[in-house]
């Protein structure tokens, strides 16, 4: 893991992007995993300038949603469809028919869930995968004691997920219940991944995954395992962190071959 710990949220955005900017540079059909939730808005935000810019191209890059509610209708503003739609396709010039969103209305979850799994394999899988972690530890909808080997499935979202999900509804009780997501093991399956938190409400969840046991009460942990992860911080997020000054330290003395910035 490289834990990089910044200023604050808009630094944490622009450094993850410039992290997806090099991915996409390098190839311009790049696979990308998609986020939703407020973590990554920076992220898009930083992405879209350069688009707008004429720095960047995501017109052949593809895309997979991490997730999508089960049980509210495609159209609803908050559906992760329609999140994806408006922060990410639209504004980084992606071609809509290359994004895809887990089928959370389909009649029949197993089969859509298998095909899924199907087209993130037919696609040659996803080269970076964007994240945000949950304050129980959660990435995807993996809530604590998910299965490092889970793949794109249906979920129980945890208490605490939906209530903290709850400023995005009219009313906490219209938070849905369940969701597609992901799996941990589809997630590891990534070439490379890139998590970003903000704020002192994950520092515990930041810190569990990068310091504490491999567990899957934190399911963020799994994240000790991939080759290739890169976990981007503010100062509020890192709180937690025991080896803070080693990883500041060895960002700063990173070599320069190896930087993306
Ligand atoms: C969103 C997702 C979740 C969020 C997490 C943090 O697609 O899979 O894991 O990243 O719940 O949510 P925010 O970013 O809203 O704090």
């Amino acid at each position: 893991m490289e834990i990089i710990i910044v200023r604050d949220a808009d630094e944490v955005g622009r450094v993850a992007a410039l992290k997806i900017a090099s991915v996409v540079q390098r190839d311009p059909e790049a696979v990308l995993g998609l986020a939703t939730g407020s973590s990554p808005t920076g992220i898009y935000a930083s992405l879209a300038a350069r688009v707008a810019a004429g720095e960047l191209d995501f017109g052949r890059a593809s895309g997979f949603a991490l997730d999508e509610y089960v049980g509210i209708p495609l159209e609803h503003p908050e559906s992760y469809a329609s999140v994806i739609e408006r922060d990410v396709v639209v504004p980084l010039g992606m071609d809509a028919s290359k994004v895809r969103v887990p089928d959370g209305r389909a009649s029949d979850i197993e089969a859509a869930v298998v095909d899924y799994e199907r087209a993130i394999a037919d696609a040659g899988g996803i080269d970076i995968q964007i994240l945000g972690i949950g304050a129980n530890g959660h990435i995807g909808f993996n809530e604590p004691t998910s299965s490092f080997a889970s793949r794109t499935r249906i979920k129980t979202l945890a208490p605490q997920t939906r209530a903290d999900n709850a400023r995005f509804f009219d009313d906490p009780s219209q938070v849905p219940t369940h969701c597609l997501t992901q799996g941990l093991g589809t997630i590891l399956d990534a070439h490379e991944v890139v998590l970003v938190a903000q704020g002192s409400a994950k520092a515990s969840a930041v810190a569990g995954m990068v310091e504490g046991p491999l567990s899957a009460m934190c399911p963020g942990s799994a994240l000790q395992l991939p080759r290739r992860a890169t976990i981007v911080v503010d100062e509020a997020a890192a709180a937690d962190l025991q080896l803070a000054d080693y990883y500041r330290y060895t960002y700063a003395n990173k070599p320069v071959w190896q930087r993306f910035e």
